[in-house]
């Protein structure tokens, strides 16, 4: 299956290098070798595009700039330059790593695959990542991008989550980094660049399904599924779970200038963050009937509200979760001892201190006018 080392040199890692140099876009962490500042990027750039990560790598690097400035931020700083990316384990993961990493290793990043591997939220795709990236490293790397490359350029038919089809990629992919580190001439970066144009190709040119643009692909001479009219139907990736449909109420409860929020606990989604008072809907409702049910449920809680009026409604998607928010916003008229426990009333002026989940940022926008 795999072909000699030299045809791997002369038919991808060559022309991946030559393309890279002229194609690679300017990406901020592009600028660097630190592998802290690399570290926080793929970390980001996980579940998030790449124009949406800049921003946020780039005020992160400003107000955290150094693995020690890391462990000893607070988890609130933390989540508050996270608030907006989603997924909030990822940095309550980089928080518990730093640590461990100033704890262990005096604050160097561990330059050996097998410990950066050892730290927490890094698995194998990000290892790879840092040690080729930041320490030109013949380690490979796996994700989204690099497998589309891979099974088109191999032809793969078989369902690439398959653990088999899984083992297949991953030692292609260590093919490919060692051939890039066997190149004669070695020149600085190999490793790093030709990790970074495999998946700089899936990104912008071995695009899914019928949007690739093989014209410009520095492989489509040798290509598998080019060669064969087979680039739109790979990968053969599983069919999409069915999306099912959820709803939740919010409740923005003011009572004087304070609003009621909750904090998520510990191994509750989005643990850290603030939410407005929010509960699960039983059934699929309308916002006119969910207003009415949500007014009642007040009522049975013995919670006074002087007004109660549809806010908005906020869909969003989380996997295969279409959920519908529907939003209320309420004023109080004496405030609550303890039908709504462990909440905390927030003045308006401290809200945006507050990281809250992105339907929740866009309530508190919608309030703050
Ligand atoms: N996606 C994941 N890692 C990336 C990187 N280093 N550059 C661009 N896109 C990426």
């Amino acid at each position: 299956m795999q072909k000699a080392n030299k045809t791997i040199q002369k038919d991808c890692v060559r022309p991946l290098l030559k393309w890279y140099r002229t194609h690679a876009r300017d990406l901020p962490w592009r600028r660097t070798h630190d592998p802290y500042a690399i570290w926080i990027s793929e970390i980001m750039l996980q579940q998030t595009q790449v124009t949406t990560v800049i921003p946020y790598w780039e005020r992160w690097m400003k107000e955290i700039p150094t693995i020690q400035a890391l462990a000893e931020a607070s988890e609130q700083t933390i989540l508050k330059l996270w608030e907006g990316l989603g997924y909030y384990r990822r940095a309550r993961m980089l928080h518990k790593a730093a640590k461990m990493t100033c704890d262990r290793y005096q604050g160097n990043f561990p330059q050996d695959h097998e410990t950066i591997l050892s730290l927490p939220g890094i698995g194998p795709y990000t290892a790879g990542a840092i040690a080729s990236i930041a320490f030109d490293q013949p380690k490979p790397i796996l994700d989204g991008n690099v497998i589309r490359v891979l099974t088109r350029y191999y032809s793969i038919k078989s369902n690439p989550k398959d653990r088999e089809t899984q083992n297949q990629l991953w030692g292609l992919a260590d093919h490919w980094v060692h051939q890039a580190d066997l190149m004669r001439p070695r020149t600085a970066g190999n490793c790093s660049h030709l990790n970074q144009s495999i998946m700089e190709l899936g990104a912008t040119i071995c695009l899914p399904g019928n949007l690739a643009q093989c014209n410009k692909c520095p492989l489509s001479k040798t290509c598998g599924a080019n060669m064969t009219s087979q680039v739109a139907n790979l990968p053969n990736l599983p069919k999409r779970r069915a999306v099912v449909q959820q709803q939740r109420f919010v409740y923005v409860l003011k009572y004087n200038d304070r609003y009621l929020m909750q904090q998520k606990g510990t191994d509750e989604h989005n643990e850290g963050l603030w939410e407005f008072y929010n509960t699960d809907s039983p059934v699929i409702m309308s916002p006119e009937e969910a207003l009415q049910f949500c007014l009642e449920t007040l009522q049975k809680k013995g919670i006074q509200v002087s007004t109660f009026s549809i806010l908005t409604t906020i869909k969003h998607t989380i996997t295969h979760h279409r959920i519908t928010l529907h939003c209320f916003e309420g004023s109080l008229t004496e405030k609550p001892s303890s039908q709504l426990a462990d909440g905390k009333w927030v003045t308006i002026k401290t809200l945006k201190a507050h990281p809250m989940p992105s339907a929740h940022q866009k309530l508190r926008s919608i309030i703050l006018g």
